[in-house]
């Protein structure tokens, strides 16, 4: 809902919660007001006319207030608008106009275009101008969540000019004492882990320049004051990028004890695009949310928000799949699939895919990425026998592609040495034996779109996993005049080679993996049914990924797989498989061990878990997740709730002096009702269960546990 002051130059956002307000100055410097509880329009307009920014000559009236910083006049704190022309730097707006997406306007416009989309909740635009560029601020509050999605439009009518920056938004954080930062950090293999640590004053940067979005940071932050913000309890900020390229996220501690996060494509401020007379641009979603839920009230929105408006087709669940990867590598042939498949299909999984090695000369990394066609020694009759086969046994049938990269020994290659990324004169740097395509270029597009779109024509393929195994090192485009805009032109590419091929092969499911989980953002996952977490299997390790994505997304897009112990991918550690299964049971749950080797006796304890996640996908998949225990200490744990069905995983890495495991406390229960344990048979009171907790019965070294409760 968009509520607008009598003058016309103060705006209130409000979700169920939550409410943000913002007003016109007198000098059209667009002033931040609120954003935290709801609250009214008077309340705003209160605001509004309190004191002001009390300031001397050494500072700038309206650093830290200002929704969107432009570089130039009186500012000193980082601008979210960096542009320049040949004669001038820096930006003077003029307020044209506002549209709301229920139809208020201002300045003879009617709300149409992008404000017609937002008919699932209400979108604020406001309209500035300088010099012939309109800069239009998009607000939009996504019906039922309090999730503000803000980005901008620069549109050119003016002479050439280039934009140096152009973030999404800068997010302002009211007055307190102590702010504190959560990140999920990491590295291939690691990624999506917690940390949390008291601002300073200053900048604290994330981001990745590696032309995706990277192992190294989620682009999310999470900010509460005074450290008061619990797992349950608490007000918290968070902001997360909807952009799957290189990206910049700066949370700036200011001298007045405000915060601002401005976050958007590109690290750098050296340049991002150039803008044509006639030219738009529009940034990605910076997305925002204030919850006084604590950590877990702010995950459970951003879950709720990205299964409601993000994620395609999120009220279905994802099948249980079947990786080969871990298994074969790249030694696989049509016959082992087979063999692979059979024992899939008895161990109950819905999905059989094939990984790397099935096209062109790929026999290893070294050669083949670029030749979409099948390996004909390797399936003679192509893959559509191999699908067939999947099929028949009654599974869903997926294979691997990375179309956005080429191996140097390849067809595609021989053919077209400047259709990669490359410095005229420099050396191509390799990585994983391969160079990055140039996606920005039109033919690259134009042949990846028919080679995709023939290969799923080609086979009864149900699902692709789409990987990216390279960052960007030496991203030129000779020839291109301003070839800066290769890493944000390869990002749209992306976008519209997958928009395309969901629109022509709507039965095909797609997953973001890279290297694991170097391209989770909100970008992406709008265009993918599901992620690859990690490349790290171990149940161990992955309960602190796991913890960490949940963060900020839902257990809905996390793939997470059952491998081998030892676990042969990484560290050799040794685990039951009821601690694996019971690991991967926390989101869209796979197997990807080599089912050759298991026994008899293995498989079909693997039946049992498969048939149990089956029966708890949904209250997973799609249910309100409650983080009981961080897997920091030897217990952790997490329940789902939906509709009166309550899921309890649980984990006990090590049992020490025989201390029996403590109960864990439950959440989001009716202290009022009972709960009848299907695995037990016993019942037990909510308040009991809220308070109390309950016995997971856990014990010795990796042990686990799958509790099912039910409100009667
Ligand atoms: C990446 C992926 C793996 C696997 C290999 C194949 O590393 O993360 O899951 O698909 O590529 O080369």
């Amino acid at each position: 809902m968009v509520e607008i002051g009598a003058d016309g130059r103060t705006w209130l956002l409000s979700g169920p919660t939550s409410s943000y307000g913002l007003r016109l100055g007198d000098e059209d410097e667009l002033l931040h007001l609120h954003w935290g509880p709801r609250i009214a329009l008077p309340d705003t307009e209160a605001l509004a006319a309190g004191p002001g920014p009390e300031y001397w000559a050494f500072e700038a009236t309206l650093d830290g207030h200002e929704e969107y910083p432009v570089e130039g006049g009186p500012r000193f704190v980082r601008p979210a608008l960096s542009v320049r022309t040949p004669e001038r730097r820096g930006t003077e707006w003029r307020f044209e106009g506002y549209e709301t997406a229920g139809g208020e306007t201002e300045g003879g416009e009617t709300a149409e275009g992008e404000a017609a989309e937002g008919a699932g909740g209400d979108e604020l635009r406001l309209r500035f101008s300088d010099s012939g560029l309109g800069i239009t601020l998009h607000y939009r509050m996504r019906a039922g969540t309090d999730v503000i999605e803000r980005w901008v439009t620069l549109a050119n009518e003016g002479p050439a000019l280039e934009v140096l920056r152009a973030d999404s938004a800068t997010w302002t954080l009211p007055q307190r004492d102590g702010w504190r930062l959560s990140q999920l950090h990491g590295r291939w293999a690691a990624e999506s882990r917690l940390v949390r640590s008291g601002l300073t004053y200053g900048e604290k940067i994330i981001g990745s320049r590696r032309g995706h979005t990277g192992h190294q940071h989620l682009p999310w932050v999470a900010l509460d004051a005074d450290g008061t913000a619990t797992e349950e309890l608490g007000e918290v900020y968070g902001c997360a990028l909807a952009w799957s390229g290189t990206w910049r996220i700066a949370v700036a501690q200011l001298p007045d004890a405000r915060v601002q996060i401005t976050g958007g494509a590109g690290y750098d401020d050296s340049g991002l695009l150039r803008l044509q007379p006639g030219e738009t641009f529009v940034t990605p979603v910076f997305a925002g949310l204030w919850s006084d839920g604590g950590f877990g009230g702010a995950s459970r929105a951003w879950h709720a928000y990205q299964r409601a408006y993000v994620i395609p087709d999120a009220e279905q669940d994802r099948p249980v799949l079947y990786n080969s990867w871990e298994a074969t590598e790249f030694d696989i042939s049509e016959e082992q699939q087979r063999a692979l498949a059979r024992r899939a299909a008895e161990a109950g999984v819905e999905l059989f895919v094939v990984d790397d090695g099935w096209f062109g000369a790929r026999t290893s990394d070294r050669a083949g990425l670029g030749d979409w066609t099948v390996n004909r020694d390797r399936f003679p009759g192509g893959l559509k026998p191999l699908g067939d086969h999947v099929h028949g046994l009654g599974m869903q049938f997926g294979i691997w592609v990375e179309p956005e990269m080429v191996n140097p020994d390849s067809e595609l290659y021989r053919a077209h040495p400047d259709w990669v990324q490359f410095q005229p004169g420099r050396k191509r740097t390799e990585l994983r034996n391969q160079l990055v395509l140039n996606l920005a270029r039109e033919d690259v597009q134009e042949y990846l779109w028919e080679q995709l779109d023939a290969l799923l024509s080609s086979a009864p393929i149900d699902y692709v996993k789409w990987d990216f195994n390279r960052a960007f090192t030496d991203a030129g485009w000779p020839g291109e005049g301003y070839p800066q805009r290769l890493w944000v032109d390869h990002v749209h590419a992306l976008y519209k080679l997958l928009d395309r091929l969901r629109a022509a092969h709507p039965g095909v499911a797609f997953e973001s993996c890279s290297g694991g989980g170097g391209r989770i953002d909100l970008g992406i996952m709008a265009r993918t049914d599901q992620v690859w977490t990690s490349d790290n299997t171990d149940p161990l390790d992955r309960l602190a990924i796991q913890h960490g994505f949940s963060q900020v997304h839902p257990a809905r897009a996390m793939a997470a797989w059952v491998t081998d112990s030892p676990n042969a991918q990484l560290n050799g550690r040794v685990s039951s498989l009821r601690f694996r299964f019971v690991s991967a049971m926390a989101g869209v749950l796979g197997v990807g061990g080599d089912l050759t080797r298991w026994t008899e006796e293995e498989l079909a304890e693997a039946r049992t878990w498969v048939e149990l996640y089956k029966e708890i996908r949904p209250v997973v998949q799609g249910g309100e997740l409650h983080r009981l225990r961080a897997p920091e200490g030897g217990l952790s744990a997490v329940q789902y709730v939906r509709d009166g069905e309550v899921v309890v995983l649980a984990w006990l890495q090590a049992q020490h002096y025989g201390e029996p495991s403590l109960p864990v406390r439950l959440r989001g229960l009716d202290p009022s009702a009972s709960y009848e344990c299907l695995e037990t048979g016993e019942v037990h009171r909510g308040a009991v269960l809220l308070h109390h907790g309950l016995r997971t019965g856990l014990r010795g070294d990796f042990d686990a546990a799958v509790i099912r409760l039910r409100r009667m």
